[in-house]
């Protein structure tokens, strides 16, 4: 792997869905899956719309892929040349990831020579409906091609097809598809505009789903044709007229020009890394991965958006069904917090505006205030099926309690809330909902809480903590303690109201004393549970006297690969094998409310029961061992995280759902640990310090971070750490 630039050489067909994570391009508004110009929704070919949802029938509701305007293959003396059916004699996908622009060449054996097509693409970060793509052509004989190039209206999705229209114009020489969702009506066009050499001569054709421009030429021997492309998105969702503004927007970047577009890409990016590139010396694994990783979430960040958050999976696709889980605010929100707290903020304004969903799914079971959907796609609806996983053996849907016991996603969206008003001073996010927001929130666990006959403790029983194993446990010590920071938080807002007039107003609705004694009390009386007698802090009631085995004996029990080890009967359910981080991450959350000693005991108990199943756990263990002194232990997890969707290999099936696709959590994750962890970087009371212990590779660590309207520039060696203030323009909250 070169510096800013990954790469795969040779054609492996079991790669395609791995390849198409690993070469995704985006820019927050779409997602380009990295797939090849020939490919079609088998290949898991997607232009995945941020926010764009829709459903047929009894299907889950999904995402929805735009028309693909990057859709080219050519026939070559009568034969069709495309993977994965055609003999190569090389092929090879780059990505510079540097500047998103992703490139493919493939070399095909014809019958009188050789064809070599060469292309890049890229989803452009600044004009954010544009996608822009070269393709190149040359033959080491003159060759008769025939080229096809234009629009597949026939996309991927998982419980589809989404879109009841569709059609086709010739807008003079703009290639137009006008499509109509399902469920909504929502319009989306997709318009392109392509020119082979500069000249604009080519006939079209039309099939059900397919708009396509025919160019026939002669390819000369070693002479190079290329194919220039530029097209437009645009739906419903972003403005009045779709049709119009596409039309618009379209032509002014034709007039530009594909270089000029290209080249304002590069500015663009050059401009996004400027506060977030993290420099590693003595590592270029580590770096590459973890730069990799944070390209990653700038691909799919809303700097466009007043209000947008990120789903589970990225723009990668209709896996998790484009939802938006606990993983924005806990995983991925810090690096937006330090590099680009603009985007940080439309993450919890999306949450902000959700509220109404939040209370009503509380209503609904019957408590009070907001209980955040476990996977929220538009308006807050909770996309989550009570039977969201499919029983490999019986085909049947499995009852599971994802949606309705996960009460924990609350307390995530009040420390993301809180933690932006702290990192960035902005508290008007509190005054436009964001402090009722918090008060919602701690309203649902007041009306969770339990009281123990003959006791002064409240307990929440029936709940699943973030190991999803083990379901409607009681007294899950991550959930407890978020459940009372909810609380600290909201009492902190309600003494506020005393002196803050706007917060006063902003919390205007509510019996400020009586609530603010109450939630004192909650804070006080919820039961936390305590390491026991060996020092080991039980995840939930009655944890340990589950059978205590090994995950290799567990794995082994398996009677189907992809079984799922959860739920009513799994093979983990009876035993003290957890999925991913839980008790760790409550560690990691609250590390004041251990010692160094504890939190080591706690780790070197759990690592070894945690089959790490989610790859929201490697970091968690990461962050824990560098806050117990323990960087090299750290190591090997921390790159499990930043490598995920580098190397691939995560689990893909639950059950029988694929779940595959690209993993920010795992990239957010993998970035607090190298700033936290192996930095040891700590922001309070208007103070940034850093402690380094850097892992014994790292030579040195250098990055910028962002507090309160101020750039650091934090250098760090093994026995030291600089940190420099920087003056620069800082964008407008
Ligand atoms: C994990 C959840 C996570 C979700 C989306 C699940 O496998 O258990 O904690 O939120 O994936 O990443």
């Amino acid at each position: 792997m070169k510096n800013w630039i990954i790469e795969k050489t040779g054609f492996d067909q079991q790669e395609i869905a791995a390849n198409g994570n690993r070469f995704l391009c985006g820019n927050g508004y779409m997602g380009i899956r990295g797939t090849l110009e020939e490919y079609g929704k088998e290949q898991l070919c997607a232009i995945n719309l941020a926010g764009l949802y829709d459903k047929v029938g009894e299907g889950w509701r999904e995402p929805v892929n735009a028309p693909n305007p990057l859709y080219t293959f050519l026939c070559v003396d009568g034969v069709k040349y495309v993977l994965p059916q055609s003999e190569t004699i090389c092929h090879e996908q780059r990505l510079d990831y540097r500047h998103g622009l992703v490139y493919r060449k493939t070399v095909f054996k014809t019958a009188q020579g050789t064809v070599t097509i060469t292309t890049e693409h890229f989803a452009h970060m600044e004009k954010r409906h544009l996608i822009g793509m070269m393709y190149y052509i040359t033959s080491d004989y003159d060759a008769e091609v025939e080229l096809y190039t234009g629009i597949d209206a026939d996309v991927w999705d998982i419980n589809g097809p989404h879109y009841d229209e569709v059609n086709m114009n010739l807008d003079e020489n703009t290639l137009v598809v006008q499509a109509v969702t399902h469920e909504k009506k929502e319009k989306v066009v997709v318009a392109e505009y392509g020119v082979l050499n500069g000249i604009c001569e080519q006939a079209y054709e039309k099939s059900e789903k397919k708009f396509l421009r025919k160019i026939c030429f002669q390819c000369r021997k070693n002479k190079l044709a290329y194919l220039e492309k530029l097209a437009v998105v645009y739906t419903g969702n972003d403005c009045g007229d779709p049709l119009e503004d596409a039309k618009k927007d379209l032509a002014e970047s034709v007039n530009m020009g594909y270089s000029f577009m290209r080249k304002k890409q590069i500015d663009c990016w050059e401009e996004l890394w400027k506060n977030s590139e993290v420099e590693i010396t003595g590592d270029k694994d580590a770096e590459c991965a973890l730069n990799y990783s944070l390209y990653h979430l700038l691909s799919i960040a809303p700097f466009h958006a007043k209000s947008q958050s990120i789903p589970a999976r990225g723009l990668s696709g209709q896996t998790y069904k484009g939802a938006v889980f606990w993983d924005t605010e806990m995983f991925m929100l810090d690096f937006f917090l330090n590099s680009h707290p603009k985007a940080a903020k439309a993450l919890l304004q999306y949450r902000i505006d959700t509220l109404p969903g939040a209370q009503e799914k509380a209503r609904h079971y019957g408590y009070e205030g907001a209980f955040y959907a476990w996977e929220s796609q538009e308006g807050g609806f909770d996309a989550c099926s009570d039977y969201n996983v499919t029983d490999v053996f019986t085909g049947r849907p499995m009852r599971t309690y994802f949606k309705d016991k996960q009460v924990h996603i609350s307390a995530a969206i009040v420390y993301g809330i809180m933690k932006y008003v702290n990192r960035t001073g902005d508290s008007e996010l509190l005054y436009h909902g964001g402090a009722e927001t918090v008060l919602e929130c701690a309203r649902f666990y007041d009306s969770l809480l339990l009281q123990k006959v003959h006791t002064d403790v409240y307990e929440i029983r029936d709940v699943i903590g973030p190991d999803e194993y083990h379901e409607r446990v009681n007294n899950n010590g991550y959930t407890n303690r978020m459940a009372q920071y909810t609380f600290e938080q909201a009492c902190i807002l309600l003494r506020q109201c005393s002196k803050d007039k706007r917060m006063a107003e902003a919390l205007k609705e509510y019996d400020i004393e009586q609530i603010r004694m109450r939630f004192e009390d909650n804070a006080r009386k919820i039961y936390i549970p305590k390491p026991d007698k060996e020092g080991i802090v039980p995840q939930f009631d009655g944890y340990r006297k589950l059978e205590d085995t090994t995950v290799e004996k567990v794995r082994s029990r398996l009677l189907n690969e992809k079984e799922y080890w959860g739920g009513a009967y799994g093979v983990a359910s009876d035993t003290q094998i957890i999925k991913q981080a839980d008790v760790v991450t409550w560690m990691v959350m609250f590390p004041d409310d251990f010692t160094a000693e504890e939190k080591w005991i706690n780790w070197s108990y759990y690592e070894p029961r945690t089959e790490h199943g989610s790859s929201l756990s490697a970091c968690m263990y990461s962050i824990l061992a560098c806050s117990c002194g323990k960087p090299q232990e750290a190591y090997p997890l921390f790159l499990k995280s930043a490598q995920a969707d580098l190397k691939g290999g995560g689990k893909e099936w639950a059950g029988d759902i694929y779940i595959g696709g690209t993993h920010p959590a795992a990239a957010g994750g993998a970035y607090m640990t190298a700033i936290n962890g192996f930095g040891g970087v700590k922001i309070a009371d208007g103070q940034v310090t850093a402690v380094p212990q850097l892992p014994e590779s790292w030579e040195k660590l250098k990055f910028r971070i962002l507090y309160q309207n101020q750039i650091y520039e934090i250098t760090e060696t093994k026995e030291n750490a600089e940190i420099r203030k920087v003056s620069c323009e800082l964008e407008e909250m």
